[in-house]
């Protein structure tokens, strides 16, 4: 099944860039008076993020001007994630609260897409339950919001159209960034690994790198507005290059992005640890641009959860590789994804994560509850862990990350860190947010002039999640 819904075949066949014009038309024709106003609400993952700036870049190439609440928009955009149940709930419980905006402002537009659209059980929630949902679209066809945004203002119909697959030419529409010194640069599209909890393979379609020539024209690009950091994305960069015609692989293509000149730094995630190589550890160790900081998400401990899991790696093939990395790189932040409750997990298995995050010394990791998601293996696991005892073991892990990240944290204290200043603190205008090479967050008083500079900042305190200092 190629198309799940279409409502009108011909949009599929048209290109984003051509639309945008015609949008732009149809815009300044109707709407000469008041401009109109857009928002985009952005859920999950770096690749929605990255997404969602290519949308704002269209929409506002289209006419539309950004602002910062709903309320105030003729156009509203939900680009949802549906990774974990609680992911799925807020969009629903947000989308709910747009019924009464709406009606106060019936031109409004309201648009879902991302992960959730990619879902034939939720478009038809959608569709019965949420009538005030003018566009549908999914993962693999966002250069055709401004077609379907003209044909809901020309019709007053709702548009619902959805792709399984498909080519993502959409990476070259203007695209209007949330920063301008750091910026994400998508290297491949898709996830062919099937873990058996995960519905991203099912939401994002199967892994398609993008060429090599595009990647580093989009960073030169990056390099000659005055980008300083640029993030890599991938849902599991080793396999970059697997499905080009060209001998390329993820490696190679870092080395190439590394001597890009003006780029100070470059991260990627995420590093599936079945497909990490000494190669790319190597090529690492060899550029000062490469940030010393890998994400490598583990999930669990226990080979026996990995194999349900079917992530293709053993707790001890996964340590060897972390050490060889550790033993590379100078002062290397490490960081994981962490599942606890996940089906058929004991209490021994359990024990095994435990053991895992004490050996690997993580820096930091990010820890979910096993999340049943409709359409993948696990959710029909009849080895289900009961809440209370997800709930009790996440406590647990808890009590034994949070002192490791503190005491990772403690052992900076007094040392000069490069930091990539970013933001003024929300709660105090004399203090300034900013990234150390390892990604770890520091507060520190400074002017705001400062913001997008690499300075460096001597740490004089650490709290589990936060590093405090001072400009040197
Ligand atoms: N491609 C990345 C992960 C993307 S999803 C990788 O393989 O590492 C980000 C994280 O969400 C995963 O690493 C996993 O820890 C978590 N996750 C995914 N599905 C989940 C589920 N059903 N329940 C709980 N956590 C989940
Ligand atoms: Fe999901 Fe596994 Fe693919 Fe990561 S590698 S996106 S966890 S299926
Ligand atoms: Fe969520 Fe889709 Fe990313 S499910 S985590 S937004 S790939």
């Amino acid at each position: 099944m190629k198309e799940m819904i279409a409502l009108n075949q011909e949009l599929a066949e048209k290109t984003g860039e051509l639309e945008i014009t015609v949008l732009n038309q149809w815009i300044r024709e109707h709407h000469r008076e008041k401009p109109l106003t857009y928002i985009i609400k952005t859920w999950g993952c770096q690749m929605n993020e990255r997404d969602s700036e290519i949308m704002a870049g269209v929409v506002e190439e289209c006419g539309y001007t950004r602002v910062d609440r709903e309320e105030e928009a003729d156009l509203i955009i939900y680009n949802t994630c549906l990774i974990r149940e609680n992911a799925e709930m807020k969009v629903f419980g947000n989308l709910g609260q747009l019924k009464v905006l709406k009606r106060k402002n019936p031109k409004m537009r309201i648009a879902l897409c991302g992960c959730m659209a990619q879902k034939e059980h939720i478009v038809a929630k959608l569709k019965k339950s949420y009538p005030h949902v003018d566009l549908v679209f999914g993962t693999h066809n966002i250069h055709e919001l401004p077609a379907l945004l003209l044909e809901s203002y020309r019709d007053n119909r709702r548009q619902i159209h959805v792709l399984e697959d498909g080519v993502k030419t959409y990476q070259n529409l203007p695209s209007k960034r949330l920063y301008n010194f750091k910026g994400f640069v998508n290297i491949m599209f898709g996830c062919n690994n099937f873990c058996s909890y995960c519905v991203v393979p099912y939401t994002r379609g199967r892994e398609q790198s993008r060429s090599k020539d595009e990647i580093l024209a989009e960073v030169r690009g990056l390099a000659e507005s005055g980008y300083q950091e640029i993030t890599l994305l991938g849902q599991n960069v080793n396999s970059y290059g697997n499905d080009l015609e060209s001998s390329v692989d993820f490696a190679d293509l870092l080395e190439a992005i590394a001597v890009i000149e003006g780029i100070k730094r470059i991260r990627f995630m995420t590093s599936h640890p079945k497909d990490i190589s000494r190669r790319l550890i190597d090529t690492m160790a060899k550029y000062p641009t490469i940030c010393n900081q890998l994400h490598l998400p583990v999930q669990a401990g226990s080979n026996a959860i990995l194999k349900k899991m079917n992530r293709k790696y053993t707790k001890e093939s996964y340590i060897e590789m972390l050490n060889y990395a550790k033993a590379s790189i100078p002062e290397l932040t490490i960081s994981t994804d962490l599942i606890v409750g996940f089906p058929g997990e004991t209490e021994a298995d359990f024990q095994e994560t435990l053991a895992m995050v004490r050996e690997a010394e993580y820096d930091f990791a990010f820890s979910y509850l096993y999340s049943p998601r409709a359409g993948t293996p696990a959710a029909i696991d009849p080895d289900q862990v009961p809440d209370d005892i997800k709930h009790h073991r996440f406590d647990r892990l808890m009590d034994t990350v949070n002192p490791i990240f503190l005491k990772k944290n403690q052992a900076l204290i007094g040392r000069s860190q490069k930091v990539l200043v970013e933001s003024v603190s929300k709660n105090d205008a004399s203090i300034l947010n900013g990234r150390t090479e390892g990604s770890k967050l520091i507060h520190f008083p400074g002017d705001s002039n400062l913001i997008g500079k690499i300075i460096t900042v001597k740490v004089t305190k650490a709290q589990t999640f936060i590093l405090f200092g001072e400009v040197e």
